[in-house]
């Protein structure tokens, strides 16, 4: 259970961070970011600037080069708790021969440890996804819009705490983009989770996001909505 004073505590922490695979070639630096319980925080730039090697970084995938690095309460190299990360990566990294049921109950059992329960959770995380028909069917036969929804119920049945989403709203047409937008932003306020989206559509991001990221040039700028400006600091 969360406590009121859990719900105060950042679940990521950036300070001083540089990204990137070589140590002398960092892509991004990150002075300073935090995300709350509750937040949904969005990250646009231009293609191959380094969006999905920040998130994969804060996935524990690559190390930093340097700065320090707290994912729910646990600091880097320290990995968070079992289950709290929740990671939806641009490459869907799904199991193709296998049914989407199958899929999703494998993210489910990154988060909670009995049967009935995750499968009850899976079940329910392919409903909200629209996918219930497609339950039974390999992945391989479904569209690349179907297979990033069940990508995404494979998140939301783990119950994550952060969840890190790489441009999971691609592929999918308007209506069911809505939907799916709909289900992951009410899963974080309702959940107290938090979510940091990778979206190149920088109206779209604008729309979803508390906070929006802009990466350019290696740097990070924020634009921030309404009245969280004094709340970032970089
Ligand atoms: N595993 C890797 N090793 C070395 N360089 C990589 C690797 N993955 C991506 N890159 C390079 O890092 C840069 C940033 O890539 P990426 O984070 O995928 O960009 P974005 O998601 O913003 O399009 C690109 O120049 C890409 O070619
Ligand atoms: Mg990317």
């Amino acid at each position: 259970m969360q406590t009121d004073a859990d719900l105060n505590e950042p679940l990521l922490i950036l300070r001083d961070v540089a990204i990137g695979y070589h140590p002398s070639d960092s892509l991004v630096n990150i002075p300073n970011l935090e995300v709350f319980p509750g937040e949904i925080v969005a990250i646009a730039g231009p293609s191959g600037i380094g969006k999905s090697t920040l998130l994969r970084t804060i996935a524990g995938l690559v190390s930093p080069i340097t700065g320090r690095l707290e994912v729910c309460g646990a600091i880097m190299p320290e990995k968070p708790p079992r289950g709290h990360l929740g990671y939806i990566p641009q490459k869907l990294g799904l199991v193709r021969h296998a049914s989407v049921k199958h899929n999703v109950e494998l993210g489910a059992r990154a988060g909670i440890k009995s049967r009935k329960l995750r499968q009850q959770r899976s079940i329910e995380a392919i409903d909200i996804m629209g996918l219930s028909e497609k339950s039974a069917e390999p992945i391989r036969r479904l569209s690349g819009g179907q297979q990033r929804r069940v990508a995404t119920a494979r998140t939301l049945a783990q119950r994550p705490k952060l969840i890190l989403a790489d441009e999971f709203l691609s592929e999918l047409d308007e209506e069911t983009l809505t939907s799916v937008l709909e289900a992951v932003t009410d899963y974080v306020r309702e959940s107290k989770a938090a979510l940091i989206v990778v979206e190149h559509d920088i109206s779209r991001a604008k729309m979803m996001a508390d906070k929006l990221l802009v990466i350019d040039d290696g740097r990070i700028n924020p634009f921030v909505k309404g009245t969280k400006a004094m709340e970032v600091n970089m």
